[in-house]
């Protein structure tokens, strides 16, 4: 449980000693390109130092020069930034590794990352088709890689020095367990949809055992109406302390020892999501009573995107 404090300033240590992540971390999944520039900068402005990137996004170049922009306007150095990009399922074999690595890179503009993520413990058939499907529509998949090749490659990035840290999303505890067995460079985040509609207890514990940053995405639910967002339990505690119930969730979710992505796409949204506030003990303890179970991401059963935002 992380106490109370300024969760603006809130840090998680790498178990790696290679750094700190802020708690709270700006997602940059916009399908739009001039949208995520303005998202950016605006959750930039608000105080975020966390952005979440993704080579399946396809937005990186617009991610990077809307750091530059703000880096450029002063007042935040890039190491004052924690930056994460992620590997897509195309390019999990190892000799494609390094070249998608440097790829995000160039389009981010920087020289180093802060962490690579493996996206998901899929892979796909190799090529410029993100989303390589047969005739019927099936995904094609790799069986000619393991999750363990494409991790050693992983860990070479890190020998290189241009990558501080490496870890996986959207993988189950099935598959975490026989890979941290494996690695020489234990994973140093796993990042997962969480929120109190899916509480993952049990990854959370393995992640806090292993010294392993949890980082939730969708802690609103992907904003998905129904959902967290509006359930009872939270409108009733967001009235009665005087926080909106996206501030609610987002509180509870760093306040049980997870760092957190959230997709605030104006400046208004972005002030929002970041002042959050500490929930009372028994506010924490009402959410996680709430007995709803629902996923609103599919993506960790197929790899395939289950969940892409409408553009605005
Ligand atoms: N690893 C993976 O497979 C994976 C999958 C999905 C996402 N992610 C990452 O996680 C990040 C977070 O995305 P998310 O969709 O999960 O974030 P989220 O914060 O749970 O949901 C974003 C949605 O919530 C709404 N919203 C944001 N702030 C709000 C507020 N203050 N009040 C009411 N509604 C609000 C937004 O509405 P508007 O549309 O009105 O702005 C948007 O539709 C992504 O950007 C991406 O970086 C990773």
């Amino acid at each position: 449980m992380i106490e109370p404090s300024d969760f603006r300033t809130t840090t998680m240590p790498l178990n790696h000693g290679v750094g700190h992540m802020p708690v709270l971390g700006f997602g940059t999944l916009i399908p739009d390109a001039a949208a995520t520039i303005s998202a950016t900068r605006d959750a930039l402005k608000a105080g975020f130092r966390h952005l979440d990137c993704a080579e399946r996004y396809r937005n990186e170049r617009e991610v990077g020069e809307a750091l530059q922009a703000e880096l450029a306007a002063g007042g935040i150095a890039r190491e004052d930034i924690f930056v994460t990009t992620k590997l897509w399922n195309t390019n999990h074999r190892p000799e494609r590794v390094k070249p998608a690595f440097e790829a995000s890179l160039g389009r981010l503009g920087l020289k180093y990352l802060d962490l690579y993520l493996i996206h998901t413990p899929f892979a796909f058939q190799p090529g410029e088709q993100q989303d390589p499907r047969d005739q019927s529509g099936n995904i094609l998949y790799d069986r000619g890689v393991t999750l363990l090749e494409t991790w050693r490659a992983m860990e070479s990035l890190v020998d290189r020095g241009k990558c501080r840290a490496i870890g996986l999303s959207d993988i189950s505890l099935d598959g975490l367990l026989p890979l941290c067995e494996s690695a020489r460079i234990k994973p140093a985040v796993v990042q997962v949809e969480a929120h109190p509609y899916l509480p993952e207890t049990e990854l959370l514990e393995f992640c806090k055992t292993n010294d392993i940053v949890f980082l939730a995405f969708a802690p609103l639910g992907h904003g998905i109406r129904p959902g967290p967002i509006e359930d009872p339990v939270i409108s009733v505690i967001a009235a009665r302390v005087g926080q909106t119930p996206a501030q609610v969730l987002l509180a509870w979710t760093v306040q049980r020892g997870t760092a957190l992505l959230t997709t605030p796409r104006t400046a208004a949204r972005a002030r929002e999501n970041f002042d959050i506030t500490a929930l009372p003990e028994d506010a924490l303890d009402e959410i996680n009573r709430i007995q709803t179970r629902q996923r609103f991401n599919e993506v960790v059963k197929t790899g395939s995107p289950g969940f892409i935002p409408q553009g605005s």
